[in-house]
């Protein structure tokens, strides 16, 4: 070993090391070179056979070797690892939009169908969908809607209040007044919503769920409007003809106030969802209180309508034979993934 073989191998390595490009070249480079088998060991053994005076020459040059070269080695591995970044960087950056990935397909929730159900058939008999908010003044859930001042559904364990003035709608009816205050009939309008009542839940009680408000006004109106409105949309929605029971109810906001039943669109004999009586309840309905109307400014000797209401919930419920109400806002992917 001379000075002259330990340059030659020097410029060797350095071009070899230039000419890596990739992470395996550099990886080959390490174990030919630069491991305790490698060249650069393999020549330091070399000293072991030199003189005293010699070693003092070749030691020295050898270790500027070594370290020139783990010097490169280091530099040409950041070389390398900035490229593979910007590469990454850039893909980032740029995607390419005509990469059809398979992606899962999500599903309308059972409340979205029923409702669009709901709003489309309605809207083919004239009807708009209208909305109102879910906070709301006892004025709008209660006094408007003439309950009396001390109304057991007023008290808090009916009823969120928010403050003294303030609660979260415990129905949907409060639409009415919201609408009857900003429109002048004829209205013709049903209000899909959500609904909180102060209850323990269990698996057909649930503190939220949904409501769906008609309500009509214009003159003359009476509760034959209202029966043919109702059996026209049921027959619809069910796909079947359906018969109406109608039966005394006590609501405060109508008079006269109807408990409305249908035929059972299941079965003809009976069945569990009937509990074998054929008919299902279905909704609160009647014409609208006259004190309700003069709450919304609106002359009782001019105006008249009907208003009904029933459970969005429910009738989800029925039609897809949903057995725990507490499924229907509870996210759980595999319930929902049924639709
Ligand atoms: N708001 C009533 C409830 O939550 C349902 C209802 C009954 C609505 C009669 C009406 C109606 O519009 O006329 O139980």
């Amino acid at each position: 070993m001379d000075s002259k073989k330990v340059k030659e191998l020097k410029q060797a390595l350095i071009k070899e090391l230039q000419e890596v490009s990739t992470e395996s070249n550099l990886e080959e480079f390490r174990l030919q070179h630069l491991t305790r088998q490698g060249t650069i060991a393999e020549i330091f053994a070399g000293l072991k056979e030199l003189d005293a005076d010699q070693k003092r020459i070749m030691g020295p040059e050898l270790n500027a070797l070594k370290k020139e070269i783990n010097a490169l080695f280091e530099a040409q591995k950041e070389t390398i690892f900035q490229q593979k970044l910007k590469v990454a960087q850039d893909k980032e950056k740029y995607f390419d939009v005509t990469i059809s990935k398979p992606v899962g397909h999500g599903s309308l929730h059972p409340y979205t169908r029923v409702t669009e159900e709901i709003q489309s058939i309605f809207m083919s008999m004239g009807f708009q969908v209208a909305d109102g908010p879910e906070l709301v003044t006892e004025f709008f859930n209660f006094t408007a809607l003439n309950i009396p001042d001390d109304h057991p559904a007023r008290e808090e364990s009916d009823t969120f209040w928010i403050d003294h003035n303030r609660l979260l709608r415990t129905q949907t009816s409060t639409v009415q007044i919201q609408t009857m205050k900003h429109q002048k009939p004829p209205i013709a309008i049903i209000a899909p919503g959500r609904t909180m009542r102060n209850e323990a839940t269990d698996a057909s009680h649930d503190f939220m769920f949904m409501q769906f408000e008609g309500l009509y006004v214009g003159k003359n109106v009476s509760v034959a409007n209202l029966l043919a409105t109702l059996k026209s949309f049921l027959s619809t929605f069910f796909g079947k003809k359906v018969n109406l029971r109608v039966r005394p109810g006590y609501f405060p906001f109508v008079e006269p106030g109807l408990e409305i039943d249908a035929t059972c669109p299941f079965c003809t004999k009976g069945c569990s969802v009937c509990k074998q009586t054929k008919w299902i309840e279905l909704m609160g309905a009647g014409l609208v209180h006259p004190n309700v109307l003069k709450h919304c400014d609106l002359d009782p000797e001019e105006y008249s309508g009907f208003a009904f209401g029933f459970g969005l919930t429910r009738l989800v419920m029925l039609k897809y034979q949903i057995s725990d109400i507490r499924l229907l806002h509870s996210g759980t992917i595999e319930f929902l993934k049924q639709f």
